[in-house]
């Protein structure tokens, strides 16, 4: 497998094409942003700690049943990942309310949802992401009514195999951003799942063990990224 052209630069990672038509590789790079590209800095060991928790993250998800895009970890920053044609929508599921709900409907951070719930946010930066719904999805052709059907049951299932992984680690999965494409006709998840687009909290201090402690400049970034890791098995 040979490493070609850089085809996309995304805000932490960049996409490159490679002599397979499909196969990319995915590499995590140290940049970190938040508010949408308002808040940058580079981190360092970000891209590996990432790349490694994600791996890890996607083999949990490929043995419990769930497509995913990974195929194999390549370097300490790269992995390789099966060609998508992705899907621009993000599905969010929110276990405790925080972050935007929040802002949004005035609800108290940590407050229980019960049950989760579930939104959808168009994947476009300049309009910041607005939250959308099915009915958006499908008049703009952006995801079928059956696309749609599959990326909701697939994003709950991701919650059942997760959140059961983090509170065995002694830790809250508070909410998770997913990303779907399709490969071959098939609903695949693409793009990460590291604590970049997730919130965990530790379970007894409530501590915030991801990209908030950046958002919100609680410091000890990646060195609480690790711990996150360390505590669920991952080698870093
Ligand atoms: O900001 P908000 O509360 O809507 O985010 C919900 C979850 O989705 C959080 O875990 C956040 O990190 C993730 N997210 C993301 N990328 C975005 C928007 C949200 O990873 N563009």
């Amino acid at each position: 497998m040979e490493k070609r052209e850089e085809l996309f630069a995304g805000k932490a990672k960049s996409v490159y094409k490679t002599d397979s038509p499909d196969r990319f590789v995915l590499l995590f790079r140290d940049d970190t942003s938040a508010f949408d590209g308002e808040k940058i800095d580079q981190l360092n060991r970000k891209g590996m700690v990432n790349n490694k928790f994600n791996a890890f993250i996607m083999t949990k998800l490929e043995e419990a049943g769930i497509p995913t895009h990974f195929d194999r970890l390549l370097s300490d920053q790269e992995c390789l990942v099966k060609k998508l044609d992705m899907i621009p929508v993000e599905c969010v599921v929110r276990n405790i309310a925080a972050g935007s709900l929040c802002r949004r409907l005035g609800v108290e951070e940590g407050v229980d949802l019960n049950p989760p719930t579930f939104e959808l946010f168009l994947k476009n930066d300049a309009l910041h992401d607005p939250m959308i719904n099915e009915y958006h999805c499908q008049s703009f052709g952006w995801a079928t009514e059956e696309q749609l059907k599959e990326m909701k049951r697939l994003t709950f299932e991701v919650n059942t195999v997760l959140k059961a992984l983090f509170d065995d680690a002694g830790m809250l999965l508070i909410d998770y951003k997913l990303e779907f494409g399709v490969c071959e006709g098939k609903i695949v998840l693409g793009d990460e799942f590291s604590p970049d687009g997730c919130r965990i909290w530790d379970k007894e201090t409530r501590n915030k063990m991801d990209k908030d402690r950046f958002r919100q400049g609680l410091g000890n970034v990646i060195e609480t990224y690790e711990e996150v890791g360390r505590r669920l098995g991952v080698e870093f």
